[in-house]
């Protein structure tokens, strides 16, 4: 199903339609478009989405990124019959996300009543325009001449699973060609503009209509035996939340009459452009002897390229991304430590962008910590556009008992608040941004560390940080988190540091802080060398997780045990101690990392798809060639992997960062420590060479990797130090160093 530089979906399958429509979602970081099927299937996911606009359906809910009318479908009858996959034969079938130019191409050669008819359906979405998007389909009937009628439109009928999220303020078409629909949310009061257009030649009997929320255009059309009749349709949406926007109606409008001069292949080439020059500067590329190893890299990359809003610092990336609704388009921690640093060493501006977003919302993260109790900034679990906590409060409900399982994450996972210092500490070092670091960065450390001096307690003369949920969300509410606590140490050191840097003299912070770094129990290795994850943790029963394991990601075990019996046994969800030993990877002996590494996987069922890739990356610094690249591979297979319903509800953001992580960080062993960048790779078995662009403090390099050398080129920027297996380098032009 993968070749090259294309995802490929060689025959129609119906239990794949939504895993699909997200794989193939094309986008540009404003918005996103899933890619359903243009006919309609019973269970097909439509979406379409833009970054920041959300809404909550009853004042009783969380917001959810809205789906918004769609332009993408197209009703196609051709003598009277229905286009659909389930009727007629399928002679030949194929479905391509070309990731070089963005575009999604399916062409299928499809008989109907002993007539075969030749479809290709095209669409992407511009990411030389942000706003706009087109479609172009092309029929040819092989056998006989044929009378076609196709209806397409704006149909609002979308909804987000069953709830609908728009008031329909207006609908319009102008001079018989532009339609024209203006919304707004019902309770965020964003207006929402789309306009639509469509263009084809030859005689054609064309009519509007608009009902139940559809706005459509159905036109009708004799095709001749084999003269393919082309359709393109061209789709601009505007928002009120846009910047520099006064009028979405206006802009909307006036868009797609401009478009409209230009064909959807001058559109296409306009788009495809930009993405050659993404590529062009972000590519990983891998010689390996599985091609799929490449594939998934530049699937993780277009992905990560049309998720994130790097328009605009407002918005941040969801956890699906704009590809689905999954989590309701919610952002977590999985930005800050997961998708920001493939933005931070290509594109830094971009990850001062995500860190923006949190600065923009200190005031909301100060109010959730006054709400529960503390001091500081408490930011929420999940957030949208307000800034609020967005965590619903209750899970699935279990339908024999009818009881709902109260979601914890909210009251207890409070890691988020050091992951997020961690990322501004992380973008300074690789930037040396003082402007950033003296307001926001410094903001940012500063009300983060205040939560954690009020969040711990003391207990005989030490603090301890008790009832929390570190990244393992199946061991709820324990004290003393190795993560969390180590996690909270360094942001309330950093921000000392950084407060004597810039000379703030905060002075009560400072004593609490000193106080807090000297009296903070941080757990250390037992005297097997197991770190304990918590203070209850190695006490727990432990049992046999290989069936769990091998349906990982489906959170089998909450089938056979309640998630109160889970939390009581040494089951992990995901890399919690590991985690730790990721983001620092000198905290340890080499000998304890290999140790717990090895002792946590056991116990980990990787039901998060966030667990593979950091796994694969610390098996990878352990030296571990043979499990770092299968847990690489495993990672890669999340999204693209042979489970029909992996992506239903969209593709998983965070693990597609961890993919170029466990690349970069893994096996090219990246490592940006004190003042020195290190590279010691650790190429898996199968890996001829590895070359990738990175960018460090203000110097672009091009890193080259093969089993015996190590080649670094400065593309522009200053001279830099580099540390290749124990040995500094000055790359000032280009050095080849053997291994
Ligand atoms: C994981 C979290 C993650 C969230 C969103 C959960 O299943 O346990 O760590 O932040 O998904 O991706």
């Amino acid at each position: 199903m993968k070749k090259g530089r294309k995802i490929v979906e060689d025959k129609f399958d119906l239990h794949s339609l939504n895993k699909f429509a997200s794989l193939m979602a094309m986008g540009n970081g404003y918005l996103g478009l899933r890619a359903a099927h243009e006919e309609d299937y019973a269970g097909q996911t439509r979406g379409l989405y833009i970054a920041g606009i959300y809404n909550k359906a009853t004042v009783n809910e969380t917001s959810e990124l809205v789906n918004l009318p769609d332009i993408s479908g197209f009703k196609i009858e051709i003598n009277g019959d229905t286009f659909s996959l389930l009727n007629g034969k399928i002679h030949s079938y194929t479905r391509e996300l070309i990731l070089a130019t963005g575009e999604v191409k399916r062409e299928i050669l499809w008989e109907i009543k002993g007539l075969r008819f030749q479809i290709v359906f095209q669409r992407f979405v511009s990411k030389e325009n942000l706003h706009l998007l087109a479609s172009k389909v092309t029929i040819t009937s092989l056998d006989n001449d044929a009378v076609l009628k196709i209806v397409t439109g704006i149909d609002a009928q979308q909804t987000n699973f069953g709830k609908q999220h728009l008031i329909e303020e207006k609908v319009r078409i102008y001079n018989e060609k532009i339609m024209q629909g203006v919304y707004q949310t019902t309770e965020s009061s964003h207006r929402i503009s789309l306009a639509a257009a469509c263009t084809f030649q030859g005689e054609t009997d064309v009519n509007f209509s608009a009902k139940n929320r559809q706005l459509l255009t159905s036109i009708k059309h004799e095709i001749k035996k084999n003269q393919p009749f082309i359709i393109e349709k061209a789709g601009a949406l505007f928002t009120s939340l846009d910047q520099g926007v006064n009028d979405p109606e206006k802009d909307a409008f006036q868009l797609i009459e401009e478009t409209l001069l230009d064909g959807y292949d001058t559109l296409l080439e306009k788009s495809a452009f930009k993405w050659q020059e993404f590529w062009h500067k972000k590519r990983v590329s891998i010689v390996s002897e599985n091609e799929f190893d490449q594939t998934a890299m530049d699937f993780a990359l277009y992905h990560m390229e049309i998720m994130t809003p790097a328009h605009d610092q407002r918005f941040s990336v969801g956890a699906k991304g704009l590809t689905g609704e999954g989590y309701k388009g919610h952002v977590f921690w999985d930005t800050e430590i997961f998708i920001a640093p493939f933005h931070l060493f290509t594109e830094p501006k971009t990850a001062k962008k995500l860190l923006t977003y949190r600065y923009l919302h200190l005031q909301q993260a100060k109010e959730k910590a006054q709400l529960n109790g503390y001091e500081g900034a408490l930011f929420p679990w999940e957030s949208a556009f307000s800034g609020e906590e967005e965590t619903p409060e209750f899970a699935a409900i279990n339908i024999r008992t009818g009881i709902r399982q109260k979601v914890a994450s909210a009251i207890a996972e409070h890691h988020i608040v050091a992951d997020i210092a961690f990322a501004v500490v992380q973008y300074f070092e690789n930037t040396k941004d003082e402007d950033f670091m003296k307001k926001e960065g410094l903001s940012l450390l500063k009300e983060t560390s205040r939560f954690w001096l009020s969040r711990a307690v003391e207990e005989d003369g030490q603090f301890s940080i008790k009832d929390v949920i570190g990244p393992d969300e199946y061991t709820e509410h324990i004290d003393n988190n190795a993560y969390t606590n180590y996690m909270a140490y360094f942001n309330v050191k950093q921000t000392l540091f950084f407060m004597g840097k810039y000379g703030d003299q905060d002075g009560e912070l400072i004593e609490r802080g000193n106080d807090f770094l000297n009296r903070l129990y941080l757990p250390v290795p037992n005297k097997e060398g197991i770190i304990p994850q918590d203070d209850t943790f190695l006490n727990k029963p432990e049992i046999d997780l290989a069936k769990y394991k091998e349906k990982q990601g489906s959170q089998a075990i909450l089938l056979d045990y309640s998630r109160q019996e889970v939390n009581e046994m040494q089951i992990l969800k995901q890399a919690d101690t590991v985690m730790l030993l990721y983001l620092f990877p000198d905290l340890f002996p080499a000998d304890i990392v290999a140790k717990n590494l090895h002792y946590y996987e056991k116990h980990t069922i990787h039901d998060s798809s966030l667990s593979k890739a950091i796994h694969a990356i610390v098996a990878a610094r352990c030296g571990d060639m043979e499990a770092a690249y299968r847990f690489f591979q495993e990672a890669c297979l999340i999204d693209l992997g042979p489970n029909p319903h992996s992506s239903d509800e969209g593709i998983h953001a965070a693990s597609l960062g961890s993919v170029w992580l466990a690349g970069v960080f893994g096996f090219a062993n990246v490592i940006l420590k004190n003042n020195t960048l290190s590279i010691n790779p650790k190429l898996p078995a199968d890996w001829s060479k590895m070359s990738f662009p990175f960018y460090c403090r203000g110097s672009r390099l091009e890193i080259l990797l093969t089993p015996n050398q190590v080649a670094v080129t400065l593309i522009s920027g200053p001279a830099l130090t580099v540390e290749i297996n124990g040995n500094e380098y000055l790359v000032n032009e280009e050095i080849e160093v053997n291994l």
